[in-house]
């Protein structure tokens, strides 16, 4: 099950998915930025594919779905963003708090298997250092990133208290195909840093597209962060040798925490993570 799965992130992990030949594949996304022209492609390409427009904050709703479809693994990709947390303060924390709360309890009674938690760099707020790492300090600028905080914290407590299968990762900026314009780059048009080091074209041509300005000194001149792109699972950067220190950089950009299993190997492969060499790169077991 992918839920957020007509949105940005959450339609590339459907088609991705879809290459694992799973038996059936469950989206459920209430439509809040979700698009369902965006699993068009998923639905030519797989049979049994099931969309379901719900809400996933209540409860009664993912749990009769998780037993109805016979849900194993739980892609957790629905997410109020960034920017509403601007206007909708209260409903955004409550909303990302209550589809990990409902996961948490559903896999505490053993209704599914496998929790695959999508979290975000904006759990740290800005860098105290650089690169940042899994155990940067948790210090989020928005209620947006502090619900993804809390999600994680939230998880961890509850694998601490029942034992957990899962794993959280923390992507930074995302960019690509069906990129919702109301998600993160509107939101952060005014931050230059956030494509400060991006002289790729295609980076070039969706600021462009967006209206977003680009600080051409900056980009020029600058190190700062780095964009993702979902559908390419590429890291992008202006040359070579800035792509391969970026490459390796990308291990410390999506810290991961969680134990993983075999399954967990196989998720992070599906969502585009060398999950084993990840963990090597900070010192951590890939096994249980
Ligand atoms: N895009 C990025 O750069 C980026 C960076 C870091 C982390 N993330 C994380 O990646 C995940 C996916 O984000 P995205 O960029 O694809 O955003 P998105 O807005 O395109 O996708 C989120 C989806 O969740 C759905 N949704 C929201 N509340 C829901 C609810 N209660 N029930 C069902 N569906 C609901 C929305 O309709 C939308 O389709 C999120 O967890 C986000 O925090 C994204």
């Amino acid at each position: 099950m992918v839920t957020g799965g007509a949105g940005f992130i959450g339609s590339h992990l459907v088609d991705r998915l879809i290459q694992e030949k799973p038996n059936k594949i469950v989206v459920i996304d209430n439509l809040f930025l979700g698009q369902l022209e965006n699993l068009e492609k998923a639905k030519k390409n797989f049979g049994n594919l099931t969309i379901l427009i719900r809400d996933a904050s209540i409860f009664s709703v993912v749990e009769e779905i998780i037993a109805k479809e016979e849900v194993q693994t739980v892609f957790d990709l629905a997410t109020v963003p960034l920017p509403t947390s601007y206007v909708q303060p209260r409903w955004t924390y409550e909303n990302n708090i209550r589809i990990v709360l409902n996961f948490c309890e559903l896999l505490r009674q053993d209704k599914f298997d496998f929790y695959v938690h999508c979290s975000s760099s904006e759990a740290y707020g800005t860098a105290q250092f650089v690169p940042m790492t899994e155990d940067h300090p948790l210090n989020p600028t928005t209620t947006y990133g502090a619900s993804k905080a809390s999600q994680d914290l939230l998880i961890q407590a509850f694998d601490r208290m029942y034992d957990f299968n899962f794993f959280i990762f923390r992507p930074f900026n995302n960019f690509g195909e069906r990129q919702n314009d109301q998600a993160y780059a509107r939101a952060r048009a005014s931050d230059s840093n956030l494509f400060s080091n991006v002289t790729n074209k295609y980076s070039i041509q969706f600021c462009k597209k967006h209206g977003i300005p680009i600080d051409w000194k900056a980009l020029s001149e600058q190190k700062g962060r780095d964009l993702f792109h979902i559908a390419r699972h590429q890291l992008l950067s202006g040359n070579k040798e800035e792509a391969m220190k970026n490459f390796k950089r990308s291990f410390r950009l999506v810290p991961i925490l969680g134990k993983f299993k075999s399954l967990g190997g196989m998720a992070a492969s599906i969502i585009g993570l060398d999950l084993e060499r990840m963990a090597r790169s900070l010192g951590r077991p890939t096994e249980r």
